[in-house]
């Protein structure tokens, strides 16, 4: 069986639209029929206007995506990005604000814009046929919501392999009630890049599908392995890893002076790569685990996994010149920034500091700072999440099936959900949920980070805990890109026992009953 493609279930879902009546009568919770709440539907409109604050700013900004030649250091590369640059222009706002961008696509494919990590309204999520239609080339889309949460978000495509392109930017939402404790802050965008330079993203999904590349060899028992992941570090080989749209030849230079506090908002933007970071002769101090407020822990080093985000503060030693490394965790080569604060040459990117090897974040080490903590209570509702495959084929699975196959996590609004990761692959898993921060629960039922992607690692299990208070249809997924595109995808359905609509259910959204009806119980 090959692997359903994006653009097949995009089809799929519009195409559909005529027997969504039919189908949408079909989904069941606990042996009751419910239906699934419209991604545009009554409650997902409640829910937003609740976020909303008096006095709350708007942003508007203009986005476009469209071919560009990118120059990564004295190497050009043609790609696509948002605007002309990449990472595309950081886009800021504070808490409670509104965000409204007007998207316009000059791909020749469609796309669409998805706001990783934000509990934002479902229809403006990016998932296409789900949470809308695809953005077709020289078409436009208006995203508009209120971004609720402080903290370091990111933005990118949710259509086939466009994200390992050169389509994604940051989102900052700075905290009103920050209490400021630093002196200047940084975006850190890390990223693993051959469209351009190497092979084709498309490309090199055809070998991994074919039996080709990385992935075969460490399925075989060969290649480089992280002790860390318990895992080999991905599938894809990469000719460059970027750090801000710089190879580590040609680095960056972030100016800071001796004795400031300097706040790096890191942020995985790659496809395929993990990273080991440290900062040469330095300490990291992590503040904030995927936008969200920790318990501070000081390491030499933390791994950060595609599309997780860690900040963290660095007091500047002395003057002079110290190198911000990101390794590609279990490949070859790195991304490198320098932090300047005195005169001196640029450290050679093979430098490799001790601080990669000592102390190293574990997940565990992280609690969720005391106002963002959920409090311990008993779960609503438990799912068991089992990531499988990765075999012949290349198809990857959540519960047993690619999506499509799979059947949707139904939850109901107000509920408090948990999910068991379970992983009985080889590989390690960055298991993103959508529009939710759900808190990790540690061994012995102990809080953990709040966090909306983390890293499962082979044979050992993880389970999170959130609470249901953004209705509509949302993507579980692994945030390896090629596994994703291999079918590692399953949809958290929120439910409602109210009837829909008969606008609702000719609304070519909300049909995840519809591509699902064959599964439901
Ligand atoms: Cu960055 Cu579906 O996510
Ligand atoms: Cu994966």
């Amino acid at each position: 069986m090959s692997a359903p493609s994006y653009s097949r279930r995009g089809f799929l879902a519009l195409a559909g639209a005529g027997t969504a009546a039919v189908a949408l009568a079909g989904c069941s919770i606990g042996g009751k029929k419910a239906s699934p709440v419209p991604a545009d539907g009554a409650e997902v409109m409640a829910a937003e206007a609740a976020r909303k604050r008096a006095g709350a700013g708007v942003k508007d900004v203009a986005i476009t995506a469209a071919p560009f030649t990118v120059d990564l250091g004295g190497l050009t590369s043609p790609t696509w990005a948002y605007g002309s640059a990449v990472p595309g222009g950081e886009i800021r706002v504070k808490a409670g604000d509104l965000v409204r961008a007007r998207f316009t696509n000059r791909l020749p494919q469609a796309t669409t814009i998805h706001w990783h990590g934000i509990a934002l309204r479902n229809d403006m999520d990016g998932v296409p046929g789900m949470t809308q239609q695809v953005v077709p080339p020289e078409g436009t889309f208006e995203y508009e919501f209120t971004a609720p949460d402080p903290g370091t978000f990111w933005f990118h495509p949710h259509v086939g392999l466009h994200l390992d392109r050169g389509l994604y930017a940051p989102l900052i939402v700075e905290d009103p009630a920050e209490p400021g404790r630093y002196d200047r802050e940084y975006t850190v965008v890390l990223d693993d890049w051959t469209d351009g330079v190497g092979q084709s993203p498309e490309a090199a999904m055809e070998d991994l599908r074919a039996g080709r590349g990385p992935h075969a060899a460490h399925q075989a028992g060969g290649g480089p392995r992280s002790d860390v992941l318990n895992s080999a570090g991905g599938d894809v080989s990469y000719p460059l890893f970027l750090l801000n749209g710089r190879h580590s030849s040609a680095p960056v230079e972030l100016a800071v002076r001796k004795g400031e506090r300097i706040r790096l908002r890191l942020i995985n933007a790659g496809a395929d790569t993990p990273f080991r970071v440290a900062v040469g002769g330095h300490q990291m101090t992590v503040t904030h685990a995927d936008g969200f407020p920790v318990v501070p822990v000081t390491v030499d080093a933390l791994i950060i996994a595609m599309a997780e985000r860690y900040d963290v503060t660095v007091t500047v030693a002395g003057d002079g010149v110290f190198p911000l490394i990101a390794v590609a965790e279990a490949k070859a080569d790195e991304a490198m920034a320098v932090l300047r604060s005195g005169s001196g040459a640029v450290p050679d990117p093979g430098v490799r500091p001790a601080e990669l090897n000592g102390r190293m974040l574990e997940l565990s080490d992280l609690v969720a700072a005391e106002p963002v903590r959920l409090a311990a209570a008993k779960p609503d509702r438990t799912y068991k999440v089992a990531l499988g495959g990765g075999d012949a084929g290349y198809v990857w699975t959540l519960n047993g099936k690619p999506h499509g196959q799979n059947k949707p996590l139904e939850v109901r609004q107000g509920e408090r959900v948990r999910l068991d990761f379970t992983n009985s692959t080889t590989m390690f898993h960055p298991m993103h949920l959508h529009g939710h921060t759900f808190q990790i629960i540690n061994p012995g039922g102990v809080a953990g980070a709040r966090k909306d992607t983390t890293i499962v690692r082979p044979n050992e299990p993880v389970s999170v805990e959130f609470i249901a208070d953004n209705p509509g249809q949302w993507m579980i997924h692994c945030h390896n890109n090629y596994h994703q595109e291999g079918g590692m995808m399953l949809t958290l359905s929120y439910v409602t026992d109210r009837p829909l609509t008969s606008a609702e259910r000719a609304s070519p959204l909300g049909l995840v009953c519809d591509w699902l009806a064959p599964n439901i119980g």
